[in-house]
């Protein structure tokens, strides 16, 4: 049903390169390590897990796919030219609510282009509509519940903040559909949506830390974002 390279499939930011299974681990590690404290072993500080709250799919999950689907949002297929937007590398871990990873659970994220347009045909200002901008992009998670996304860091566009959306699903549930913001984006404070999560710790859990990527000379950008689900699904999924 989904295509198989494309989600294992990880880009090493710095040489533009696919990573094998070894050093894509280093690098998930790697950009682990510019984000917040990362969760560790399944089920330690499982008291201090804070589940993630669910958040509106809002309008716009693209009503068609791109014609690329994979985690590299910046770059459509084999295009030349990337998107307009500051490159943001996304990863973190799907968690159980004990904080055991979760496996082969679907990623898929949407956002806005670099001039808050959508990849769906009712979003207001298609005709400046980023096309070198994916705008959307899956991954499954690996048996240490890791995801990894390359794309621009979210922009405002009217009465939003800069977010992300996100959804999780494993074989045909969806299990959580939530989004992700920006921490100390001065907008975040006005943003309906973010204030209408209630609970403190849960708003504080879906905001990022967007820290820059040491050495880029072109001014990338890094944050991890762990997502801790309300149950462990029990569903099987096939494995192959
Ligand atoms: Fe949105």
């Amino acid at each position: 049903m989904l295509p198989r390279r494309p989600l294992a499939a990880l880009l090493d930011p710095r040489t533009g390169q696919w990573l094998g299974a070894d050093s894509r681990r280093r690098f998930l590690q790697g950009i682990g390590a510019v984000g917040a404290t990362g969760l560790l072993a399944p089920g330690a500080f499982a008291e201090m897990l804070t589940q993630t709250p669910r958040q509106t799919e809002g309008p716009f999950y693209p009503d068609h796919l791109p014609r690329d689907t994979d985690n590299d949002l910046l770059i459509i297929n084999d295009a030349i030219t990337p998107s307009v937007g500051q490159v943001t590398h996304v990863s973190g871990r799907v968690l159980g609510p004990s904080g055991a990873p979760v496996r082969n659970a679907l990623v898929e994220i949407w956002q806005a282009d670099a001039h808050g347009v959508y990849l769906h045909s009712g979003s207001a200002g298609g005709e400046r509509r980023d096309g070198n901008f994916q705008g959307y992009g899956r991954f499954l998670t690996n048996a240490k519940g890791e995801y990894y996304f390359r794309t621009i860091r979210p922009v405002p566009y009217p009465g939003r903040t800069p977010h992300i959306h996100f959804a999780i699903s494993r074989g045909d549930r969806r299990l959580l559909t939530t989004q992700m913001y920006v921490k100390g984006e001065q907008q975040n404070e006005r943003d309906g949506v973010l204030r209408g999560i209630r609970d403190a710790q849960q708003r504080e859990s879906v905001l990022v830390d967007l820290q820059p990527l040491p050495d880029s000379p072109i001014e990338e950008l890094a944050g991890e974002f762990n997502i801790v689900l309300g149950t462990t699904p029990s569903d099987p999924v096939r494995e192959s």
